[in-house]
């Protein structure tokens, strides 16, 4: 596993960060979410840093929830509060199985293999995969400050800046390119888009799916 940035590995600056980015659409981006995951779900949130989804807005439900990320931190830091925290790399390592499969805001990290990447996550759902994508970017921000923290310092695990970005279109186009794709809509905001899509397991809920190399 490779180092990341500071952000992701420190539960404080990432927290608020994300606070300050989404300001009052904060809580809605984790609420549009959990609407989407029905009762009973065995929910896999991958890249979920430090599972606020489930711990704000998930927990209430009868779900089955594990969380996925490759920061030590934020997955020890989850594991602290009862969370079934896993340190996957989703690059190198098999994913859990589940029903909800979910990816937020995260996707862009694996460009220009996102593709591969959507990919493995409807190989690991049963019945839907939800991913959420930022179409304006922080490192787009007109603010100077939040553009810089957004190129620098959120540098995910394998060792390089995510320099590149969705956008609309581009966003649009890979979903597109999945005929699984059942629905694409904007969050509030504007700031994120939402795609849900038919997952493709089949069999029983079990450890493991595909490898790949990129
Ligand atoms: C922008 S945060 C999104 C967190 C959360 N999904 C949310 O929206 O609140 C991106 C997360 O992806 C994780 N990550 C980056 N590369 C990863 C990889 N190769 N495998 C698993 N997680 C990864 C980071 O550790 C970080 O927690």
């Amino acid at each position: 596993m490779t180092s990341q940035s500071f952000i992701y590995s420190n539960r404080r600056a990432y927290h608020w960060l994300m606070r300050g980015l989404y300001g009052r659409y904060f809580e809605d981006r984790y609420r549009t979410i959990a609407a989407q995951v029905p009762a009973s779900s065995r929910v896999v949130d991958v890249c979920a840093g430090d599972a606020y989804l489930y711990l704000a807005h998930l927990r209430h439900k009868p779900v089955t929830y594990i969380a996925v990320d490759a920061s030590p931190q934020l997955v020890a830091w989850a594991r602290a509060r009862g969370v079934d925290a896993r340190l996957i790399d989703i690059w190198n390592d098999d994913l859990p199985c589940g029903d909800s499969v979910i990816m937020q805001a995260s996707l862009y990290q694996f460009l220009p293999h996102a593709d591969r990447i959507v990919d493995k996550l409807l190989a690991a759902a049963r019945e839907r995969v939800i991913i959420t994508e930022p179409i304006r970017n922080i490192a787009d921000s007109d603010n100077p400050v939040l553009a810089l923290i957004g190129k620098r310092f959120t540098r995910p695990s394998g060792g390089q800046y995510a320099a590149q970005r969705f956008n609309r279109e581009s966003f649009t186009a890979l979903c597109d390119s999945f005929p699984e794709l059942q629905n694409l809509s904007n969050l509030p905001g504007g700031r994120e888009m939402l795609a849900v899509f038919r997952g493709r397991a089949t069999d029983d809920l079990t450890e493991a799916v595909t490898r790949f190399e990129v």
